[in-house]
């Protein structure tokens, strides 16, 4: 008891008990800040995922498989296709552009790769759309008479398709690198029919 008694009338030392506070206030602000800073960091990536991609086949041509060459041997058919593409990003952010660095391009055919090519870099400014022309090619690509003659029947029915896919990379997209990644890749892939305009 004696001791309780003596520590209950010990000076306290008002340097100890400043430092003690501003102690107090730093880590509440370092928590506060925390505790807000994640989810709007979330936010913002989120905002940065729900960017819209549409991809439109504005123009094919070298796709006129029943009249291309045929080369010794093995049958195959010899085509130097180009796909003129046309590539909509719709951004709905509020605060920020969409900005996306140069990236690849391929289209092909039941796996065989057609038509390939770059992607320029671009930027999408915020609550806006931009739209982009790429036009991949590709020389004397080989078809086999087997995809040939698949694809001249699915043309006739109308239900002939290439498969794109677009690799694009991006960087310094958020404002807090420090809680979500600055860098990182954007694939988009579609499904594309070839309606029949094969010129
Ligand atoms: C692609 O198609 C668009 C629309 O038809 C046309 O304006 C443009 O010139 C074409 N680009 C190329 C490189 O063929």
């Amino acid at each position: 008891m004696a001791r309780t008694a003596l520590y209950g009338s010990k000076e306290v030392d008002p340097l100890l008990v400043l430092q003690t506070k501003v102690m107090i206030l730093f880590y509440g602000t370092v928590t506060i800040v925390l505790v807000l800073g994640i989810p709007a960091a979330a936010l913002l990536s989120n905002a940065a995922e729900k960017v819209k991609y549409t991809l439109d086949l504005a123009a094919v041509e070298g796709m006129d498989v029943a009249a291309a060459t045929t080369a010794g041997g093995g049958g195959s058919t010899v085509i130097s296709p180009a796909f003129n593409l046309t590539l909509r990003v719709e951004n709905p952010r509020t605060f920020r552009p969409w900005c996306l660095d140069r990236g690849d391009v391929v289209v092909s055919y039941s796996g065989v790769a057609l038509a390939w090519g770059r992607v320029p870099g671009f930027c999408v400014q915020k609550r806006s759309t931009a739209k982009l022309t790429v036009v991949p090619w590709g020389k004397n690509v080989h078809l086999s008479q087997e995809l040939r003659e698949r694809f001249v029947s699915e043309l006739q029915e109308g239900t002939a398709k290439v498969y794109v896919e677009m690799k694009l990379h991006y960087y310094a997209n958020f404002c807090m690198t420090a809680f979500s990644p600055s860098t990182g890749m954007v694939g988009i892939s579609q499904e594309l029919t070839l309606g029949g305009r094969d010129e």
